[in-house]
């Protein structure tokens, strides 16, 4: 946490920096590479340059994921204006360029604010002052944080109201699902009695589609990978070859996820943050996970970690799911 109370910023009614320190990044980095199968952390994707590639990502003819979710929240909008009734609180923790909020924003009836949350945080704030702008009767406030650490809400100037989290792009389905509880225990922590979890997750569906979907043909997401190893070159003063590397997207039916890796194409020799490392041709650094769901097992997840599922809808096409979740008082 900073001491400063948050500032306005042009439109913006206030914008808090709670970007976590680089040392984060490095030790992270340094970790992940030292471990046997070596892994990097998903948030570190979304530097400038891959919150620009993910955009890209969400325009991939084969990405369902972005195009499912919107056509279903336009399809639920009716249901979403009476749930949350009038002069709503939003918040959305990860929300990128904030394209699905203005399909909420547009659904809600005469909401009072609108909080966009990110650890990329030039992106969400320039997102949220487009907001702003196409919205001068709302209070629009951003906050840069890593939704995985905690955050004092009071410390923001809120409207009171009820609050609607709302986290789409099946993001819940990066973290393994020990990660998946601690992270809805965390969101329900921002919620009090009458107040709702709005998720998007993307269901279980069959296994080719979901590896053209995160291996396009126009190689976006695989060039979000390589951004990965240039950032920690430019940041970390790292010599990794990117050009050394393919990536690979495997549906592993076991552990209902779809897997991606980085996989050295010759054994290369590399250093980061003045420690080197070896790694041997056909051997992968783990980049990513996405979990698929069933409604079921979803909602048994947001169960145990205190949320009561009240509705769910489920999309038209590929199977995506969007749920409406309250405090259920048990966690
Ligand atoms: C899969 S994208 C989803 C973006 C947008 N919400 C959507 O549905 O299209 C994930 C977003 O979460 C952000 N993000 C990832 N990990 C994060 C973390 N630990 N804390 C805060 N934001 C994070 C990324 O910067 C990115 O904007």
């Amino acid at each position: 946490m900073t001491d400063a109370s948050p500032q306005s910023e042009g439109d913006l009614a206030f914008f808090e920096d709670l970007q976590p320190p680089a040392s984060d990044f490095r030790a992270d980095v340094l970790a992940g590479l030292s471990r046997p199968q070596k892994a990097l952390s998903p948030k570190y994707f979304y530097d400038k340059t891959g919150s620009e590639i993910f955009d890209r990502i969400t325009q991939a003819p084969e990405y369902y994921v972005s195009r499912t979710e919107i056509a279903l929240l336009d399809r639920i909008g009716p249901e979403l204006r009476d749930l949350a009734g009038p002069a709503a609180v939003v918040l959305e923790p990860g929300a990128g360029s904030s394209v699905k909020i203005r399909k909420l924003i547009d659904a809600l009836d005469r909401p009072a604010a609108f909080v966009g949350m990110d650890i990329s945080g030039d992106h969400v704030k320039a997102a949220c002052r487009d907001i702003a702008s196409d919205h001068p009767d709302l209070l629009v406030g951003a906050v840069c944080h890593d939704f995985t650490q905690g955050i004092d809400l009071s410390a923001l100037p809120l409207p009171d109201g009820r609050r609607v989290v709302f986290f789409p792009g099946s993001t819940i389905g990066n973290f393994e699902l020990d990660g998946a509880l601690a992270l809805l225990q965390t969101l329900r922590g921002w919620l009090r009695d009458g107040d709702a979890l709005l998720i998007g997750v993307d269901l279980r569906k069959d296994g080719a589609t979901l590896e053209a979907a995160y291996d396009d043909a126009g190689r976006a997401t695989a060039d979000f990978n390589y951004n990965l190893l240039k950032r920690i070159n430019v940041e970390l003063d790292g010599t990794l070859d990117p050009s050394g590397f393919d990536y690979r997207a495997f549906w592993n039916p076991y552990r209902s996820r779809v897997e991606m890796y980085l996989q050295a194409s010759r054994d290369m020799a590399f250093s980061v943050a003045g420690q080197d490392f070896m790694i041997r041709k056909d051997e992968t650094i783990h980049t990513e996970n996405s979990h698929k769901f069933t409604v079921d097992t979803f909602q048994d997840l947001a169960r145990k970690a205190g949320l009561a599922p009240r509705t769910q809808w489920v999309s038209d096409g590929e199977p995506f799911s969007i749920h409406w979740l309250e405090v259920s008082g048990e966690a």
